[in-house]
């Protein structure tokens, strides 16, 4: 391995390695002081597999139907609504290529499918070591708001000021995220936020896809326990992981789909929107969504809410 001797050489290792700021002045053994908890959440961990292996054992297998690994439905450029709906807990998943393993992804299945509520399920996801991106994140950003709202908004992965205060969307678009939602009457105490991916990525960069895919069953298990009448899928990655959407997602936006899994007993309508920090790099898109928000509150106005 290369001794790396010039002060110039090593700010680029760091760079290259995904630390893009200092915030202190001593350094800092996150691994020890994580090795710390990890006995606890592991033990913890452990118990919710174990209720869910009960719980599995004492349910009927429901089979998925035949469409793809994620028992979704192809062919969404017609324009008809869209009903995703996903395999049943522990089924079998497809290997993910990455640094991701079939088990950890089995894992993540199991440990959200245990949770009962949305604090159990952040507790579930505290204690679950299965996505690598937690080692370079500083904190978790599960998500904030009502856990009984009726709008659920999805953005993609958490940036520097949210890594930092472990919260989502508490950064400049957050901060535009609040005007928009204002603008139809609503504002962070009435809706729930989440990402679709729980840890900042290293340098910002893209999540990889089996980063995207083990954080998942987290995300879907969280908008099935909230069970909200509106699910908005906040730019590309959310729009196409979670309504199973291909392609630009300027053409995805003030479409409606429907999201569903197989524990929900109905499905829930659903937009995309352009990301908020889409908006603040193009203004150009303001005036398109501010009319996909206005139909988001047109449906929530027929939908009584
Ligand atoms: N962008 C996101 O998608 N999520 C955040 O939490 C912050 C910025």
């Amino acid at each position: 391995m290369e001794l790396l001797q010039h002060p110039q050489q090593i700010l680029a290792w760091y760079v290259d390695a995904g630390v893009d700021e200092a915030i202190g002045e001593a350094p800092l053994d996150r691994f020890a002081l994580a090795g710390q908890a990890q006995a606890s959440r592991a033990a913890q961990a452990e118990a919710l597999l174990k209720a869910a292996e009960t719980e599995r054992a004492a349910q009927p297998f429901k089979a998925p139907d035949a469409r793809d690994a994620r028992g979704r439905d192809g062919g969404r450029e017609s324009g008809r609504e869209s009903t995703p709906t996903l395999a049943p807990p522990l089924a079998p998943v497809r290997a993910v290529e990455g640094g991701v393993s079939d088990e950890q992804i089995k894992s993540a299945v199991a440990l959200a499918a245990a949770a009962k509520s949305v604090d159990e399920l952040s507790a579930a996801l505290q204690g679950f070591d299965g996505c690598p991106l937690k080692k370079s994140a500083m904190n978790l950003v599960f998500g904030a708001g009502n856990s009984a709202a009726k709008v659920v908004l999805i953005g993609d992965v958490p940036g520097a000021d949210e890594d930092r205060q472990g919260a989502p969307f508490v950064g400049p678009g957050g901060q535009l995220l609040d005007k928009m939602l204002a603008s139809i009457g609503l504002d962070r105490a009435q809706v729930y936020v989440a990402n679709t991916v729980f840890w900042r990525p290293p340098g910002n960069r893209t999540p990889h896809a089996s980063e995207v895919a083990v954080c998942l069953p987290f995300v879907e298990r969280l908008i099935e326990l909230i069970d909200p009448a509106v699910l908005v899928t906040l730019g590309g990655p959310a729009t196409h992981a979670l309504l199973a959407q291909q392609g630009n997602v300027a053409k995805l936006v003030g479409r409606w789909f429907t999201f569903e899994t197989s524990r929900m007993s109905h499905p829930i309508a659903a937009t995309a929107l352009h990301h908020p920090d889409s908006l603040i790099k193009t203004p150009a898109y303001k005036r398109q969504a501010w009319q996909n928000l206005l139909a988001i509150r047109q449906k929530l106005n027929e939908l009584g809410l």
